[in-house]
């Protein structure tokens, strides 16, 4: 097996993209294909440089089931150079990973999370502002998105 690295990315790495990681590593265990697949986050602004996620998001995946263990980074250029497939949670994470492209043949790598969501495309709204019913709507969009992402990846990388 080819294997396969995936970034998610978010504004502040603290809530949406170290869900996201961390959700895909749970299901890459419980699939068994976690010697093929490696999972990173980071965000496109430095606001949260060596921070842990935020704690309601920890304390909205713990209930669903979901650890987390995270150090916010900031995106660089290299990891356009060094990923598979590059996750923007929302339109504006987009267009921030765009302007670090610089000449490289890279955007077909990077995608909005919500094309693998079944129930809709767009974006993952940003929770930060929110409450506790914006965090899990944040886990069931990601969770459901992982899951259909997932077999994507059973389906291509032979
Ligand atoms: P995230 O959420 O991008 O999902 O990590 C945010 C976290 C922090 C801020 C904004 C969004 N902030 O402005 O500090």
């Amino acid at each position: 097996m080819k294997k396969v690295k995936v970034l998610f990315v978010c504004l502040g790495n603290i809530c949406r993209s170290p869900l996201g990681a961390a959700i895909l590593r749970k299901k890459i265990k419980d699939h068994g294909i976690e010697s093929w697949v490696e999972v990173d986050s980071c965000g496109t602004s430095n606001y949260h440089i060596g921070g842990d996620a935020d704690p309601r998001t920890r304390a909205n995946a713990l209930k669903n089931g979901v650890s987390m263990e995270h150090c916010a980074r900031q995106l660089t250029e290299q990891d356009l150079d060094d990923f598979d497939y590059i996750f923007a949670m929302d339109r504006s994470n987009y267009q921030n990973i765009l302007r670090l492209v610089n000449g490289r043949k890279v955007e077909h790598k990077i995608r909005m999370m919500r094309e693998f969501d079944p129930m809709g495309h767009g974006e993952v709204p940003d929770p930060y502002h929110g409450g506790e019913k914006d965090f899990q709507e944040v886990f069931d969009i990601l969770d459901r998105s992982i899951n259909k992402f997932i077999e994507h990846l059973k389906a291509t990388n032979q």
